[in-house]
């Protein structure tokens, strides 16, 4: 994993989707600090920092995987966590979503909030916060984003139309287009591949043969 990553292109590229995906989730009203007062005396997005910090210090890879993971559940019916929910078909099982990983590391956050301040905080705001905390732990800058998100209950492999790594420029143009956002966001949104790993049998293909 490359630990330069770039400041702007992670940070530009996460507040663009955050502000793009977001408005499809299922929290219409989000907002910067929608959980202040609503979890005792504890700061929400403090907590998730912590849980977050202590799993970056053993393993700072996990900057591309929640990265991949947040990107993955946002662009299949906005940020809805639908991507966690288990099941024979879930989207979990879809081939795009195959190698996403990290789902450990949303699920032990998801616990301590738990048994601080239940039925409280929402998954999809979990992998929101903790995205953003090891983006900035990985020194990629830090951006404030806006929770209140609601998590989803329908979670099929077959609504997953997360573009294949064969898919073309101008067809991946479309698919972002799709959900709202531009050739220049979806360059910004690229620039995530900064860090974390592609196996090689993915591109191999491409990276001597310049017409796809
Ligand atoms: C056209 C859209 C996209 C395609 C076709 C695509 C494809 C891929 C592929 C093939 C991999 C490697 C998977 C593996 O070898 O197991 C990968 C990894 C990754 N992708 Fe994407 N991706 C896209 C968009 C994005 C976006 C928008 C982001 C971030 C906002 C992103 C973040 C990542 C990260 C961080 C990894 C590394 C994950 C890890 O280390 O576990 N991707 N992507």
């Amino acid at each position: 994993m490359s630990r330069g990553v770039g400041k702007f292109t992670l940070a530009a590229a996460f507040v663009i989707v955050f502000a793009v995906l977001s408005g499809r989730s299922n929290g219409d009203g989000l907002q910067v600090g929608f959980y202040r007062g609503k979890c005792r005396f504890i700061d929400v997005e403090t907590a998730v920092g912590a849980v977050i910090a202590a799993w970056h210090r053993r393993d700072p890879t996990i900057t591309a995987a929640l990265l991949r993971m947040q990107f993955h559940d946002c662009f299949v019916n906005g940020c809805d966590a639908s991507l966690l929910l288990d099941g024979s078909n879930s989207e979990k099982t879809a081939i795009q979503n195959l190698s996403v990983r990290g789902y450990e590391i949303i699920n032990s956050a998801k616990r301590v909030l738990e048994a601080i301040c239940p039925k409280v905080v929402s998954c999809a705001d979990i992998i929101v916060m903790a995205t953003r905390d090891a983006v900035s732990m990985s020194g990629g800058g830090r951006y404030t984003v806006q929770t209140g998100r609601r998590d989803g209950t329908v979670s099929l492999a077959s609504n997953v139309n997360l573009p294949a790594p064969s898919v073309s420029v101008s067809d991946s143009i479309k698919a972002f287009a799709a959900k709202g956002l531009s050739a220049t966001d979806m360059v910004f949104l690229l620039g995530g591949h900064t860090v974390g790993v592609a196996h090689c049998s993915l591109f191999l293909d491409r990276i001597y043969n310049f017409n796809n």
